[in-house]
């Protein structure tokens, strides 16, 4: 399915239709609740780039379930996004082997030199930072993706880099 450019109700309906149908298909009207909510998430995500909070009310009438119980679930996991991420997004591990290589200096010079943080967006939309908890490449800590691109022992200097490359202003 291709990225929506914006969001709209028709297609956020016809993506839940679909996944509830598929789970129906699968284990009958009993199972739907349970094995299509994650499902519906990860296809508005897929599609529409985020989860817009406008999707709450629709997921939770077609499950039958509480809008609360849909945005418990779209806030507890951190890859669902609320607002469209930017042209280029880049992924920084804070776990373990990566903290104790200094992903934390990597971070203090983006908040220093850049003025960006993980979690948001560069005001041009040029770049987003996220957060990651290990991406299984800790041998080369601290790690980081850009645009799903593993990258190992990055630096201040690596930053400064993607972020030229990037094209952000910050
Ligand atoms: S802890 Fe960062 S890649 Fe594993």
């Amino acid at each position: 399915m291709n990225p929506a450019t914006s969001w709209d109700e028709t297609s956020a309906r016809a993506i839940i239709d679909a996944e509830r149908s598929k789970a129906i298909d699968f284990l009958g009207p009993d199972g739907e609740t349970a094995t299509s909510l994650l499902p519906i998430l990860h296809a508005l995500q897929e599609y529409f780039g985020y989860v817009d909070r406008a999707a709450i009310p629709l997921i939770a009438d077609a499950l039958n379930i509480s809008k609360a119980e849909v945005h418990g679930v779209v806030t507890f996991y951190h890859d669902y996004r609320d607002a469209p991420h930017g042209t280029h997004v880049l992924k920084i591990c804070r776990a373990e082997s990566c903290q104790a290589m200094g992903v934390q200096r990597i971070v203090d010079h983006l908040r220093n030199r850049h003025a960006v943080k993980p979690g948001t967006t560069t005001p041009d939309r040029r770049l987003t930072i996220e957060d990651v908890y290990c991406l299984g490449n800790c041998a080369l800590s601290p790690a980081a993706l850009f645009d799903d691109e593993p990258m190992g022992r990055i630096d201040e200097a690596t930053i400064d880099d993607l972020i030229a490359s990037a094209g952000a202003r910050t």
